[in-house]
């Protein structure tokens, strides 16, 4: 074999940024480093940054994008991995600095890889990606700061994302109330069908002057946005709540007053998914195979490896929804 087939991200002349499926060196595949055929990708904000040439994710090109991979072990030269083992590989430098997933073949170090926990199927654990990992995360982070279902809703943004979704699916299988911040109107009646009981418009939810504090609603949160739709959650929880602070869709950028932390004992929890630790993901894997066994069909869409630039670029300026599944095999 002396070509797979991937997506690569090439820069012009001119500076611009082009991401095709391509016809890829096998000499950019690391030989000491564990062989992996990759059966399944997905796609995540991050994939989509890395492909348009953001130099925060990705500094140098060409470059094959995708930091989630599951596939079959080919080789380990090793021998930690059997030959035919079930693999996931999530986050790390996957994608970013190191070759990605959205390809046939994905050559990583030992220590980024996960065994397929038995009850999960690798096109599952694909439909979950890192925006599931990020969004058990989240929930597990809650959880372990006391935030139950008894204590009242819990609201999340940047609903209509993968990471937005899963969090919404995960929580309503767990039992919560699920409050939804969305700027897509288009989409209340989807996000009502999948369990969401009260929809909040973000232009709405933003519309008010700025307060110090705001009247307690929600008992927690899951951020996936960032900027003055995570401060005004913060404004807005009850004594003792918290916040997983996971993404910045809408900025990076946060300026608010000492209040909640001292009038309401209010908690940022922050989710780094990419490096934690492979102990950590190992857990959150276990409960997706046992504990948090519940569909996602309704939210992923299946697609090609050919149809992964295109949705990648509508991603970039917030106009895809859901989960997508990237068949990575011809
Ligand atoms: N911390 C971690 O470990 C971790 C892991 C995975 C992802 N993330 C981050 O989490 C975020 C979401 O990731 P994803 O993969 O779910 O992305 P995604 O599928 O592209 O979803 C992002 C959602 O954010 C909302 N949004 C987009 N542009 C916005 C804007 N300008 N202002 C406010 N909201 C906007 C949209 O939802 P609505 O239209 O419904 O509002 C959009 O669907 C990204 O920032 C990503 O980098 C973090």
């Amino acid at each position: 074999m002396e070509t797979f087939k991937g997506l690569w991200t090439s820069e012009n002349k001119d500076g611009t940024f082009e991401t095709s499926l391509s016809d890829i060196p096998t000499n950019v595949l690391i030989p000491d480093q564990v062989l992996v055929q990759v059966l399944y990708s997905s796609l995540n904000y991050k994939d989509a940054l890395s492909s348009s040439g953001h130099r925060g994710i990705t500094k140098n090109f060409p470059h094959i994008p995708g930091i989630d991979a599951a596939g079959i072990v080919i080789n380990d030269p090793m021998g930690k991995f059997k030959p035919g083992s079930e693999v996931i590989i999530t986050g790390f430098d996957l994608g970013m600095n190191a070759h990605g997933g959205l390809s046939e073949y994905v050559s990583v170090p030992p220590t980024w890889i996960i065994k397929l926990p038995k009850g999960l199927s690798l096109e599952k654990s694909m439909q979950i990606g890192t925006a599931g990992l990020t969004a058990g995360m989240a929930v597990l982070a809650l959880q372990e700061n006391g935030i139950s279902p008894d204590q009242g809703p819990i609201v999340v943004s940047g609903a209509t994302g993968g990471l937005g979704m899963c969090s919404i699916l995960l929580l309503k299988y767990l039992g919560y109330q699920v409050i939804a911040i969305t700027g897509k109107k288009e989409l209340h009646g989807f996000l009502s069908s999948i369990g969401v009981d009260e929809l909040i418009d973000r232009e709405e939810f933003l519309a008010e002057k700025s307060k110090a504090l705001y009247p307690t609603r929600f008992a927690g949160g899951i951020d996936t946005v960032g900027g003055d739709t995570f401060i005004k959650m913060l404004k807005s929880l009850k004594a003792g709540g918290s916040v997983a602070a996971c993404g910045m869709a809408s900025g990076v950028e946060l300026t608010l007053q000492i209040y909640p932390f001292i009038l309401r004992g209010t908690r940022i929890l922050g989710i780094y998914s990419a490096d934690s630790p492979l102990e950590l993901k190992q857990k959150v894997w276990n409960k997706f195979s046992k504990e948090w066994d519940f569909p996602l069909d309704k939210i992923v869409k299946t697609i090609t490896l050919d149809k992964a630039p295109k949705i990648m670029q509508s991603m970039l300026v917030g106009q895809t929804s859901g989960r997508y599944l990237v068949k990575t095999i011809f």
